[in-house]
């Protein structure tokens, strides 16, 4: 689909030129551009002192935004072609923008020529993704966790990216060799043969631990049911037991009393550092949030909206929370014996980290049976 409509980039020459001229640009970071919850599509990205360009395609659609010093363009269409989303728009206040001021014409675009740009896949990525020192300054609390301190840890990888940092979209728990405990909304809509799980790595760039694919997806039926709302959880089957990674022991209703409010839990993964702040690190992060009663809850979200399958995580003054692609991973609680038991599942929030918000995972002790039952 790279053939297809629209694309770039006299706007940059344009700039270049300008610059030539007027000197130091004052370059516009890339945010809150990308609507989208996930990072499962695949995307390139080109990028200069100048400009940006990201083109996303997957199997649910293309995507792509361009934005330089003068403004921003974001396009979106679904699998069928349709548009969703075309809009456009000038940093410039004052209004001196007009339609004419983008120039979108197939033949400017190559995607196998980085044509003056930076491809995502090698340069940029090195130099910038891949550079976590400035990821501890963040608005969730969350910081580098122990390399090895959470052996159950697994990241939920595209199968068609071989970079696991690339295709990292979800989290996930090993619970036992052969499976992994994970949210259903990570796999919606997803095959087996399409996910990959990656297990004992901490930094996802690396070629650390073992990376098995996925044999079989269980969704809670109760998922569907409620279009999403309730239930969470899925279990999946590995291709084969993984031998990196130790697997985790559930909170069981024998001991409940490890998951009461006030006692502080634990939530590791590689998403996103703030609601707005799409910065995702290469290395493991980890953030340790209080768990919060079913009212206080309620009182926050909506009595509606918390289940008895769910359990809430957060701070009164938020700045403690779980984001996007953190996902299906885990958030643990200490099992009085020196070791972590699994609590819940990172399902869903309001906005990362907001106060009064707490962030909502599925509460293990509540699927104990489904997952005993499915496990097989
Ligand atoms: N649904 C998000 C995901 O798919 C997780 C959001 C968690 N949000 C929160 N405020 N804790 O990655």
């Amino acid at each position: 689909m790279f053939t297809k409509t629209h694309t770039t980039l006299l706007t940059s020459l344009i700039a270049m030129m300008l610059f030539a001229f007027i000197g130091t640009a004052n370059v516009q970071s890339v945010t809150e551009h990308n609507a989208r919850n996930n990072r499962n599509d695949a995307c390139e990205i080109w990028e200069d002192e100048e400009s940006y360009f990201e083109v996303c395609e997957d199997e649910d659609g293309y995507y792509e935004y361009y934005e330089d010093d003068f403004g921003w363009y974001e396009y979106e269409e679904d699998a069928n072609g349709n548009v969703l989303y075309e809009e456009e728009g000038s940093w410039d206040d004052e209004g001196d923008w007009d339609d004419e001021d983008f120039y979108f014409d197939d033949e400017d675009y190559d995607p196998n020529d980085d044509g003056g740009y930076i491809d995502a896949d090698d340069d940029f990525a090195a130099e910038q993704n891949y550079d976590d020192s400035d990821l501890a300054n963040n608005s969730l609390g969350k910081s580098e966790a122990t390399p090895g301190a959470q052996p159950w840890m697994v990241a939920q990888v595209d199968a068609n990216e071989s970079n696991a940092y690339y295709g990292q979209g979800c989290g996930g728990s090993l619970i036992a060799p052969q499976w992994v405990l994970t949210a259903a909304h990570c796999l919606e809509d997803t095959s087996a043969n399409e996910i990959d799980y990656v297990i004992g790595r901490h930094m996802l760039s690396s070629n650390e631990g073992e990376r098995i694919g996925a044999a079989q997806i269980i969704l809670h039926p109760g998922y569907a049911q409620t279009d999403g709302e309730d239930h969470d959880i899925a279990l999946v089957k590995l291709e084969r037991p993984a031998t990196a990674g130790t697997p985790i022991a559930l909170v069981t209703d024998a001991t409940t009393h490890l998951d009461n409010p006030g006692v502080i839990a634990r939530v590791t993964g590689w998403g996103q550092m703030g609601e707005n702040d799409e910065r995702y690190p290469d290395a493991l992060f980890g953030v340790d949030i209080p768990l919060v009663s079913q009212a206080t809850c309620k009182a926050q979200l909506g009595d509606d909206a918390i289940q008895a399958g769910e359990i809430c995580a957060g701070a009164p003054e938020g700045g403690k929370d779980s984001c996007y692609g953190d996902s299906g991973g885990p958030l643990t609680v200490s099992d009085e014996k020196g070791g972590q038991a699994l609590a819940g599942v990172v399902s869903w929030g309001d906005e990362c980290g907001a106060a009064n918000s707490s962030g909502v995972y599925t509460r293990v002790t509540e699927y104990n049976d489904w997952i005993a039952q499915n496990m097989r």
